[in-house]
């Protein structure tokens, strides 16, 4: 079984080539980062263009390093939502009219699905059951994963995704969009005990709530700004607001993981989702791991953020599982993660 799989839903897209028998043969990835940067966000027209201008080109090139001709196609995986739906159009008409010139199913495929597959692709998969932590752009979850498609929200934010509580922190600090790893980067420098800044939610169930302490980094801004002399915080500061504010998210994320596991009896913990990346978030369940004795699992920094590799893994999952799937384009802006079912 070979799959192609195609990722459109944002601002990267990304291809690439599985095999039941190699794992991912090819993969190629093109970021819109320099694209939107000047407007300190992602520009959904802007996305869409690209991802029209870029996708065929890399269709071409990741089967050629693949080595694997369209006939031999088993089916084409691709994001049909949730996401920026202009952008989701691009890769789902894309991936629908190759199939079905091809003879071939185009499986769509729920993003955060691929998310929250993607740790299977590394040297030690999670086994089912687990908890997931599923921590990206716009969505912050603690997922009871049971099986392929059998997932129950145990926890969500009523606010703020963490990824986008990073985004507007970095706006805060005058970093460039995208803010979560420039927030990661200026933290390195930075000491975390400097600020004191709120643990939001805490022993208070499993949701999460991100909104106050982005407030709370904006007080500090304020009060920085205002003691000293120039209308530019210090680099030090800054540094020490970023690693503060870091802290006190991977703080919240690691309770409510603490949290969740007990809650559900799981003993299984994957960290999945762009936020993964962060490498104090991944130091700190790691901790996790030595003081609770839980496995912890998460992709490699690359297959946390958005890729095809995980929408074409997601993709071959389902093609195993089900058996079907009449011709037809999909793409769903909204779509909840608990809407998706079990394989009959
Ligand atoms: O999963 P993802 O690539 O796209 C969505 O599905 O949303 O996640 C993107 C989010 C952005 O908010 C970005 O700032 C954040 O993940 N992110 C990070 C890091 N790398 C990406 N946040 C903190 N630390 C990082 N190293
Ligand atoms: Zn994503």
């Amino acid at each position: 079984m070979i799959i192609l799989g195609i990722e459109t839903s944002c601002d990267e897209t990304g291809v690439a080539v599985y095999s039941s028998q190699d794992g991912i043969v090819a993969e190629a990835l093109a970021s819109q980062i320099e694209l939107h940067a000047e407007f300190g966000g992602v520009v959904p027209e802007l996305a869409s263009r690209d991802h029209v201008v870029k996708l065929a080109p890399m269709v071409r090139q990741v089967l050629a390093e693949a080595g694997v001709g369209p006939g031999e196609l088993s089916a084409i995986a691709y994001t049909a939502g949730p996401g920026l739906i202009g952008a989701l159009m691009v890769g789902a008409s894309f991936a629908a009219s190759y199939a079905y010139g091809l003879g071939v199913p185009a499986i769509p495929v729920h993003h955060m699905e691929g998310h929250l597959l993607a740790s299977m692709l590394s040297e030690h998969p999670p086994a089912f059951p687990f908890l997931a932590l599923l921590v990206s752009g716009g969505h912050t979850q603690l997922v009871d994963v049971r099986s392929l498609g059998e997932y129950e929200i145990v926890g969500a934010t009523l606010d703020d995704a963490a990824g986008e509580a990073f985004d507007k922190v970095a706006r805060l600090l005058s970093l460039p969009y995208p803010g979560g790893p420039a927030v990661a980067a200026l933290a390195e420098n930075g000491n975390e005990h400097a600020f004191e800044l709120p643990r939001p939610m805490r022993g208070k169930g499993l949701n999460f709530s991100f909104s106050g302490l982005k407030t709370a980094v904006r007080i500090v801004v304020d009060e920085q700004l205002r003691r000293g002399e120039s209308d530019e915080l210090p680099a030090g500061i800054r540094a020490d607001i970023a690693a503060s504010f870091q802290a006190a998210v991977v703080d919240s994320l690691v309770e409510k993981c603490r949290d969740g596991l007990k809650a559900t009896g799981l003993r299984r913990l994957v960290i999945a989702g762009g936020v993964g990346a962060n490498r104090r978030l991944r130091e700190a369940v790691q901790q996790l791991r030595d003081s609770d004795d839980v496995e912890v699992f998460y992709p490699e920094p690359r297959l946390c953020t958005d890729n095809g590799a995980m929408i074409a893994y997601a993709g071959a999952c389902r093609y195993v599982a089900e058996g079907n799937w009449p011709p037809s384009i999909e793409a769903t802006p909204r779509w909840p993660l608990d809407e998706l079912v079990a394989p009959a």
